[in-house]
């Protein structure tokens, strides 16, 4: 198998767009060989942060927070597929990682960003590139930005018209950023643990 990597995506619209970027991103690692699972905030259905997964004593966590904490450590990379509301980030979204910290610490992690308009997202995905920083994870520079999303995938989340022609170029080079640093932080952490 390849390399574990999660695709976070964190929209709880009941008309969301962003799930067809997040099944595109999917579909392709998949391709690839990679072993790829998406990770969907809404279909997990955490409460909004009271306390984070270490905060609980041993045994005590909500399953559903336990089981995505050991998902998360288990990774090998993270694909994060992100929107962007009031030139900010998805409420969802970043309330499933607040609830987590040590559990993210040496893996890569990329951004694939999108709107319904042409800025594709792009303000929330800076803001996403320092918090994924801020949180142990090393950002890789290839960014993929997508928008409009409905001119660029359909509902089944495949690519349609020039624009989903051009992310179907992009995306592998996007992914061959990440999958390139995911082997490298394999190869570090079985030569040596990672120091704290
Ligand atoms: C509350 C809200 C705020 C939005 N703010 C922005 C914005 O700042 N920039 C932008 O490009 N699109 C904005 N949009 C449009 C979204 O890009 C578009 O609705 C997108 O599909 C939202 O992602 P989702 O469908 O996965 O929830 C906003 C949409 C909502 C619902």
């Amino acid at each position: 198998m390849g390399n574990k990597i999660l695709v976070l995506y964190g929209s709880y619209r009941a008309d969301r767009k962003g799930i067809r970027l997040a099944q595109f991103a999917l579909g392709r690692l998949r391709a690839r060989g990679e072993d790829a699972e998406l990770i969907d905030a809404k279909a997990i259905g955490l409460p909004l942060l009271d306390r984070m997964l270490k905060e609980y004593a041993a045994g005590t966590a909500p399953p559903a927070l336990a089981h995505l904490g050991a998902q998360i450590r288990r990774a090998d990379a993270f694909l994060f597929v992100v929107g962007e509301y009031n030139r900010g980030v998805q409420p969802g979204l970043k309330n499933l990682t607040d609830h987590f910290l040590e559990e993210w610490f040496w893996r890569p992690a990329a951004i694939a960003s999108y709107s319904g308009g042409r800025l594709s997202g792009t303000r929330s995905s800076y803001a996403w590139h320092n918090i994924l920083s801020e949180m142990g994870m090393v950002v890789v520079s290839s960014t993929l930005t997508v928008g409009p999303i409905a001119a660029t995938l359909n509902e089944a989340g495949e690519p349609i018209g020039p624009a989903g022609a051009a992310l179907e170029r992009a995306f592998e080079r996007f992914a061959d950023d990440l999958v390139w640093w995911t082997e490298a932080a394999k190869a570090q952490r079985a030569r040596r643990a990672p120091p704290y």
